[in-house]
Parts: C-alpha cells; sequence; structure tokens
C-alpha cells in the first residue's frame, strides 16, 4: 500500500495524548498543509485560530459539551469559515463606491457564502488532520464548537462574518491508543451510488445498521437498552442536550451572517 493510502486507512480520532510538547517545525507543517488545501476562487475563505493559552482550552474543554481531554491536547486549532477578511478588504478597495457609480446595493456575506466558506474551512482542517497523522500526531474533532457562540465570539474576538465550524485537537497518542481498533463503518452499498440517489427501504435501513445494533446490544452501551441503533442514536445524540444547544447557536450565528 502507498503512504498516502496507509496514513488515510489507519488514521482514527485520538483524545489522548502524551504529555509531550509539539515541536515549532511540526506545527508549522501542518500549517502549511492546511493553507495548501484546495480553496474556492483561490480565495482562502478561512481563518485558523492556533489556540495556546491553557485558560482558552480549558474554557473549551467546558464550552464544548465538557470534554477535558481538549485542555490536555498540545495543539488546537480552530477553524473559522471567514468572510470578515474579503468583506473589509471590499470595504478598503472602494466597492461601496464603485457599487454606487453603478446605482446598486453592494452586496454583503450571504447564506452561499457561509457555506462555501465553511467548505473551504473543512478542507483545510482534514488537510492538517492528514498531515499531522503523516508525521505521527493523533488528531480529533470537535463538533461542539458550534455551541456556546457567544462564548466563543468573546473568547476569540469573532466578528459577524466569521464562524467556527471546527475545533481539531492535536497530539502523540499514548501507546494504548496506538493500540486501539479502528471504529468500523457502514458498508458501501448504502453509502455510494451510481448516478442517482437511491433512498433506502425500511429492510436495507435495518440491514446497514444491523451489525452496529447487534455490537450495541451485546456491549450494552446504553443502561436504558433502547431496541436498536436508530432509538440510541435519536435519544443520545440526535435530540440530546448538545444538539439542541448547537441548534441554538448555529440559529444565532446565521442571525448575525445574516440580519436581514
Ligand atoms: C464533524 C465531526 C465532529 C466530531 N466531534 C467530536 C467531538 O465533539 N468529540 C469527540 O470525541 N469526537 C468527535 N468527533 C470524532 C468522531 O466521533 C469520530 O470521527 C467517529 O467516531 C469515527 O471514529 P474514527 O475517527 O476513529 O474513525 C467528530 C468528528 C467529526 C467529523
Amino acid at each position: 500500500m502507498n503512504p498516502v493510502m496507509e496514513v488515510l486507512l489507519s488514521r482514527k480520532s485520538v483524545r489522548a495524548y502524551e504529555d509531550r510538547p509539539i515541536p515549532e517545525e511540526v506545527r508549522a507543517e501542518i500549517l502549511h498543509a492546511a493553507m495548501r488545501a484546495p480553496t474556492a476562487g483561490n480565495m482562502m475563505l478561512y481563518s485558523i485560530i492556533d489556540v495556546r493559552e491553557q485558560r482558552a482550552k480549558d474554557i473549551l474543554a467546558r464550552t464544548c459539551d465538557n470534554q477535558p481531554f481538549i485542555a490536555t491536547a498540545p495543539l488546537v486549532l480552530l477553524f473559522l469559515a471567514d468572510y470578515q477578511r474579503w468583506f473589509d478588504y471590499f470595504l478598503v478597495s472602494g466597492v461601496e463606491q464603485v457599487c454606487e457609480r453603478r446605482g446598486e446595493a453592494m452586496r454583503k456575506p450571504e447564506e452561499g457564502d457561509l457555506f462555501l466558506a465553511c467548505c473551504d474551512a473543512l478542507i483545510a482542517a482534514h488537510s492538517a488532520v492528514i498531515a499531522a497523522e503523516s508525521l505521527g500526531l493523533g488528531s480529533c474533532y470537535i463538533g461542539d464548537i458550534m455551541e456556546n457562540c457567544e462564548a466563543h465570539r468573546e473568547l476569540f474576538d469573532l466578528p459577524a462574518y466569521t464562524f467556527p465550524i471546527a475545533l481539531v485537537c492535536f497530539g502523540y497518542p499514548t501507546a494504548q491508543q496506538k493500540r486501539r481498533r479502528l471504529t468500523s463503518r457502514f458498508g458501501s452499498e448504502f453509502i455510494v451510488f451510481e448516478n442517482r440517489y437511491r433512498r433506502l427501504g425500511a429492510a436495507e435501513l435495518e440491514e446497514m445498521h444491523r451489525p452496529m445494533t447487534e455490537r450495541m446490544l451485546r456491549d450494552g452501551v446504553d443502561p436504558e437498552t433502547p431496541a436498536n441503533l436508530g432509538q440510541s442514536v435519536y435519544s443520545q445524540k440526535f435530540a440530546a442536550g448538545f444538539a439542541k444547544e448547537m441548534n441554538r447557536s448555529v440559529r444565532a450565528m446565521l442571525q448575525a451572517w445574516t440580519p436581514d
């Protein structure tokens, strides 16, 4: 197997790190790889905050659904979808005056611009993840960064046209983490379609989720023992408190991005 495939196929999320700092040159390589990621229109519609202050990591460990391992990660990168920088540049470039001369209102960032910027930020984040993996570091995404937007805006001085879309923790994996097995995935027949979307029926959905359901029932993950994975994921993830908070927080950020 070629070394790139090796890295891609052996990556796993790592949530326990050796108490070992990351050399500055390794940090710089990871950031360089992130910035070489493809980017819409070569605009680099993202910013990266290298969270170095322990105080900020401690706060994130709390505001991101109480995940203490965030505070122990030697490298924490926040990826922001960012249209603020371009919008500010439009303003200093005299775009307002150009629009005035044309008799048209200057357009502000809208929903589509936000989605495009999120694509940029996430692609850069994953380049950082893969670069880190190739350099012997483990990583873990923290989706809960979309929660508690008010606290995160204050913590990182975020203006309206920025949107924290991914937080990634990095560090050298502990021996136990290195030994951990890869997580399973659904079969490709349920995920990859030819030419058209294929909506799965009840029997196929059941078949798709059967191995994970069986594992869940065997391991007894949930004390209330739901009948299947669907019931478990619904109550533990989809309808859980953190998901409600994420949706509230994202609505508030969208309101700041598109107030009209
Ligand atoms: C968008 C996104 C958000 C995630 N958020 C969290 C998180 O908040 N906490 C966590 O421990 N893992 C988080 N993860 C890691 C997933 O749980 C992990 O990727 C999944 O269980 C599959 O395991 P693997 O990465 O080891 O293959 C996140 C992953 C992604 C892609």
